[in-house]
């Protein structure tokens, strides 16, 4: 179910599992009629008169530029930060204090921030809608949307489709909101991911309850048989105790070309992107990579989503 906060205003978009699945495919159909305006130049000005608050704590390209673009297509207005430093959080002023002087000067709200739970506190405090961008290691709701649209978009299905999920699981918030959306689709799973970097067993044992093939390994060839869609995501350096650790998974936990043999020639490889080391650069050449495309897609989708949350 979508989070309401008041039956006066609208949804809040904090985690995925907040949705069920006729909601996010409701999500899906939305992205592909603002896909379809968007090729034939025929988009709605249906946010003429919002403005949406961009209050990033922690760094972005895409999200927060995806969002941006998003919301000039349908006509709306962007405000905002893109680091704490150039914020008067910089000079000592709490997030509730912060809310509530921004929440004067915008309709919507898209946050990112290091610490888990901070969306759902954010919008716990304001009644403007809530769009979670990111919060630490937990969610990242609109990726996952966008990820699931990508999958239907290139491979024409979600169900049935053996998808890996290949890198450091453990801290990566984009791989834990997207297992438990392909398992409610009725996907199987292969976990790739270094010793020590697994998805952990909470979140395993929330995946399991959805009953689909789930399989879990430290071996990237062994996970990467019979594969549909390869989803490779960085090891999150900043999230480690122990730099000189990330840095050595960094080098030695990558996806190349010779794992690459004896594959489904169908095969389509995503990520959520920054990458860093984790494809090999000849990769990006091969017709299976599709994280470009991919990326695309976040307009769409961003569209439908803010569209959808202040309807
Ligand atoms: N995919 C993603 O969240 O990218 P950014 O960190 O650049 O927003």
């Amino acid at each position: 179910m979508c989070k309401i906060i008041n039956s006066s205003r609208n949804m809040d978009v904090i985690s995925i599992k907040d949705f069920s699945k006729k909601k996010i495919e409701n999500f899906l159909v939305e992205s592909e009629k603002m896909f379809e305006y968007l090729k034939n130049n025929t988009v709605p000005k249906v946010m003429q008169d919002k403005i949406l608050g961009t209050l990033f704590f922690e760094p972005s390209t895409r999200t927060r530029l995806s969002f941006t673009s998003a919301m000039y297509k349908l006509g709306g207005q962007v405000l905002g930060f893109g680091s704490t430093e150039s914020s008067s959080i910089s000079k000592g002023e709490n997030l509730t204090d912060t809310i509530k002087v921004v929440e004067n000067y915008c309709d919507l709200f898209t946050i990112r921030h290091p610490e888990e739970g901070a969306a759902r506190y954010i919008a716990d405090i304001t009644d403007k809608p809530v769009i979670n961008c990111g919060d630490g290691g937990n969610q990242h709701p609109t990726q996952t949307i966008l990820d699931l649209y990508s999958i239907q978009k290139l491979k024409g299905k979600i169900e049935g489709l053996n998808v890996a999920l290949l890198g450091d699981l453990k801290h990566a918030r984009v791989m834990k909101s997207l297992a438990s959306a392909l398992c409610m689709f009725k996907a199987n799973l292969r976990l790739i991911s270094p010793v020590g970097l697994e998805i952990g067993p909470n979140t395993l044992n929330d995946l399991k309850k959805f009953n689909t093939d789930i399989f879990e390994t430290n071996n990237i060839k062994e996970g990467l048989k019979n594969v549909d869609v390869i989803y490779v995501c960085r090891i999150q350096k900043e999230r480690f105790d122990d730099v000189y650790d990330a840095q050595r998974l960094q080098r030695e936990f990558r996806l190349k070309l010779d794992h690459l043999t004896n594959i489904n020639k169908d095969l389509i490889i995503l990520h959520a992107l920054p990458k860093i080391t984790e494809i090999s650069p000849e990769i990006d050449n091969t017709p299976y990579a599709k994280y470009f495309e991919q990326v695309y897609y976040g307009i769409p989708v961003r569209m439908a989503i803010l569209n959808m949350v202040v309807e």
